[in-house]
């Protein structure tokens, strides 16, 4: 037997010892949980380590690392007392699982919020030499709240000098009361470089409230906007205010995420956006239309990193909604995020249109290709089997705009996208794709008008992991995002010309998608 000599073992006694205990999963996780094997997780897609996740918040990058935080209930897989649970990477893709980051305290649960580095330690948390990571987020008082008073949501602040390896709570939280809103939440902060000033957007029932501050611990109101714009079928949340410039003219916008829910176009959630200006003080948009930033039913409460490289805008969204949320058929965990995705501004036919694509690190991820070129006859169709069907790339660019491709599997599970070109329409059913009745409003289908799609050659490029689907056309112009719960992979594709001409399909392509965990 090899023995350890006794001062070596002394001194891994006292390290043992000396290591705070911060634990990530629970007791009872299984060792399944922890290769992410269990039926329907996700193999590319960040999804918690087990129990409860909803929206992902302070998305911010620092020194070479990617933070995601998010809405997370550590004792059961519905929605609960929240924390922010915590994840970092360093390509946004494949993500180490950290301890959670806040717990509640006396002010009331986490709710959605933001982070931001304090480069010049204008709060004074941290020191010049080393400036503090900020979190600005909701505190839900739900005493006050049961006990019928209308100031149970605040703000509050905690502040890291470890680079998001720990957190403390300020303590003059909270930093921002309210005497006038039920709703009056979700943080949303950036430093605004022309006006040198932070800036806090903020949402209140049915409108967006901007705050500015010079030490990210007092707040001036400034502005709304929004109570007579957009979509308000339910209550306003998770707002995000940045700049894009507009693609390839000498231009730049402001543009404005609003989720909402209920009122999406499919039901439930959903996130709407603006394109407007803002002038250091407040944001105005003559937009008339209303403009979802993702069709499908699974794509709510998304936001943008802080302080990027090049100040991109890299996107995450929760893939769900709350209408299922808490009843998907899952047990360990509940839900994923979507893919990161980059947002760019493109003025069509005189309106703006916001893209969002999955960012260009996620081809590392990509492997085994096919690729084909073919065309179809009016009423025919060509069937492709698919190796890894729930876990891959599928791409083609086509002009054909009457299609129908079908995702079939061995137990008569069916998914289908459809597109139709005389009503401009898009059409994903998953009434048949496998479990569905979970929840009557799960099954059925989601549309997605495509009025503003330019003719010619297109690129559709779709990502199936597990129990999601992803649907991007034109790079993004048009995109779905929705949950399935196949019981076995899609083992065939079909697709099907659905219009009265030959269809081409151009530099058709299915790859597996690798692995992140
Ligand atoms: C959005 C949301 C936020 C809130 C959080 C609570 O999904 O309702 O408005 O801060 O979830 O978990």
């Amino acid at each position: 037997m090899m023995r350890i000599p006794v001062i070596l073992f002394s001194i891994l006694l006292v390290l043992i010892g000396a290591c705070k205990e911060v634990p990530i999963l629970s007791k009872e996780a299984t060792e399944k949980t922890l290769m992410y094997q269990e039926q329907f997780r996700p193999q590319y897609h960040f999804s918690p380590p087990e129990k409860w996740m909803n929206d992902p918040n302070g998305l911010l990058y620092n020194q070479g690392v990617y933070h995601l935080f998010y809405q997370f209930y550590p004792e059961d897989i519905v929605w609960g007392p929240m924390h922010w649970g915590h994840a970092t990477s360093t390509d946004m893709l494949h993500w180490e699982n950290k301890p959670i980051a806040l717990y509640p305290d006396k002010h009331g649960l986490i709710f959605s919020g933001s982070a931001v580095l304090d480069e010049n330690n204008t709060s004074g948390l941290g020191t010049a030499k080393n400036p503090p990571l900020v979190a600005i987020f909701t505190y839900h008082d739900m005493d006050k709240e049961k006990a019928g008073s209308i100031d149970f949501q605040t703000q509050g602040v905690a502040y890291s000098l470890d680079n998001g390896e720990s957190f403390t709570m300020y303590e003059g939280n909270p930093v921002l009361l309210n005497s006038e809103f039920k709703d009056f939440r979700d943080p949303k902060v950036f430093w605004d470089k022309k006006t040198g000033q932070w800036v806090m957007a903020l949402v209140a029932g049915d409108h967006l409230r901007l705050y500015r501050s010079d030490n990210l611990l007092e707040w001036t109101y400034m502005s709304r906007f929004g109570a007579t714009q957009g979509a308000h079928g339910g209550v306003w949340e998770c707002p995000d205010l940045f700049e894009l410039q507009v693609e390839g003219i000498d231009e730049s916008k402001w543009v404005l995420l609003i989720s909402i829910n209920p009122g999406a176009p499919n039901g439930g959630s959903g996130t709407q956006y603006f394109v407007g200006d803002y002038d250091g003080t407040t944001f105005i948009s003559d937009q008339e239309e209303i403009k979802w930033l993702d069709w499908g039913t699974d794509n709510y409460a998304g936001v943008t990193n802080n302080n990027t490289p090049d100040n991109q805008r890299l996107f995450i969204g929760w893939m769900s909604n709350w209408n299922y949320a808490r009843e998907t058929p899952t047990e360990a965990w509940r839900s994923a995020m979507t893919l990161p995705r980059i947002l760019s501004l493109s003025k069509i036919n005189d309106t703006y249109e916001l893209f969002n694509y999955p960012i260009p690190e996620v081809d590392s991820l990509l492997l085994e290709e096919t690729t084909m070129r073919f065309a179809i006859p009016a009423g025919g169709h060509e069937s492709i089997g698919l190796e890894n069907g729930n876990q891959s790339e599928i791409l083609f660019t086509t002009a054909a705009r009457d299609l129908k491709v079908t995702f079939k599997n061995e137990q008569g599970q069916q998914l289908i996208l459809e597109m139709d070109g005389t009503e401009k329409l898009c059409t994903l059913d998953r009434s048949q794709s496998g479990l569905t009745d979970f929840q009557e409003t799960f099954a059925g289908s989601q549309q997605m008008p495509l009025n503003n799609l330019p003719g010619g050659e297109v690129e559709f490029r779709i990502f199936l992991d597990a129990s999601s689907i992803e649907v991007f056309i034109n790079k993004g112009q048009y995109t779905m995002t929705a949950q399935i719960f196949p019981t076995a992979s899609y083992s065939d594709l079909e697709i099907g010309n659905t219009g009265t001409t030959p269809s081409q399909i151009q530099d058709f392509a299915v790859k597996e998608v690798a692995g992140i965990w």
